[in-house]
């Protein structure tokens, strides 16, 4: 469903916005939103693999009812694919087509019309510059740290100056700024320039409390004694020396696991018999299996009934 929604008033605003589209946020998120939006500044979130980053982005827009745009970054991410390249194919075929109507004369006219936005494709970057119907779009730029340097620089141009400049066209400038979220993983540390115009929020792993809000959003199915165990077992797991702790991802998928094999509650064997739910590591599963899934599971139930 889009329905344009103007931005949120108030850091509860905010936070019901959220909750509205499923998405279970702590105050300080809610907060650090609701500047960004206020602001118009870039919002960055680092954080744990599986905890809500890209969410974030997603459910804002459909709150909003704004257009999500999304780049995703890789390693050698570059101009083309980010931001926009000439359909060349296509004019190729214009050339020829010229050519067969024995038009090619007229060159200045062909070679307007080949540099003309017909023959341009737009990527992700130069689409957030343009109006989108509701309003502004939310830009996600997603995995921040997996591109260069050098693309982190040209991004932080974009993001100054909310225009991009195509030699042959001319600069586009945005009428009104896209709300951008970038995210990172952290692999890499993102250049001070770049955070220094974004505000910034950590997300990290949430408390039992908001990880069984979550769970009551997004697995409805599963009964609320072992959704309970299923959050404390999880959050004693985290504690653990593993080599990938669990995200908010896994805790789902583990949840829906235990659902499908209609669980009512935890027990020693359907733990172990599901464990690759949770974690994805071999080093990690078999660390945890045997007498550590029963001194896990004892714990997680008694903080469940706590
Ligand atoms: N606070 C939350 N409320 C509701 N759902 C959540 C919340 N946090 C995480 N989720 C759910 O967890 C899953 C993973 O979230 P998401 O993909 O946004 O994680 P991420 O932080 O972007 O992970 P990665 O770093 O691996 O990209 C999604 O299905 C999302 O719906
Ligand atoms: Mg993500």
């Amino acid at each position: 469903m889009t329905t344009t929604a103007s931005l949120p008033t108030s850091i509860d605003a905010t936070l019901s916005l959220l909750q509205s589209q499923g998405y279970v946020a702590d105050r300080a998120l809610a907060t650090v939103l609701f500047l960004a939006l206020r602001m118009k500044r870039p919002l960055l979130l680092e954080g744990e693999a599986g905890t809500g980053k890209t969410e974030i982005a997603k459910v804002l827009a459909s709150g909003l009812g704004r257009r999500l745009i999304r780049l995703q970054c890789y390693e050698g991410l570059d101009l083309a694919s980010a931001v926009y390249e000439w359909n060349y194919a296509g004019q190729m075929m214009a050339i020829r087509l010229a050519e067969a109507g024995g038009i090619a004369g007229d060159r200045e006219r062909l070679e307007s019309d080949l540099f003309s936005e017909r023959y341009l494709v737009k990527r992700p970057l130069l689409q957030a510059l343009e109006p989108q119907e509701g309003g502004a779009p939310i830009l996600l730029i997603d995995e921040l740290d997996r591109t260069d340097e050098a693309f982190e620089a040209f991004l932080l141009e974009v993001l100054a100056d909310a225009q991009v400049t195509i030699p042959e066209l001319g600069t586009i400038k945005a009428a009104e700024p896209p709300i951008v979220i970038l995210t990172s993983n952290r692999t890499r540390e993102i250049h001070d320039a770049l955070k220094r115009r974004c505000l910034y929020h950590w997300v990290g792993y949430p408390d039992a409390a908001r990880e069984l809000a979550i769970l009551k959003a997004k697995a409805p199915g599963a009964p609320a004694k072992l959704a309970k165990q299923i959050v404390s077992f999880v959050q004693a797991i985290r504690k653990e020396e593993l080599f990938k702790a669990p995200g908010v991802a896994e805790t789902l998928d583990w949840a829906s696991a235990l659902v499908e094999l209609d669980a009512v509650a935890l027990d020693p064997a359907i733990v172990s018999d599901t464990l690759g739910a949770l974690l994805k590591y071999q080093d990690d599963i078999q660390a945890m299996q045997g007498s550590k899934v029963g001194e896990l599971l004892d714990q997680a139930k008694q903080a469940a009934r706590g």
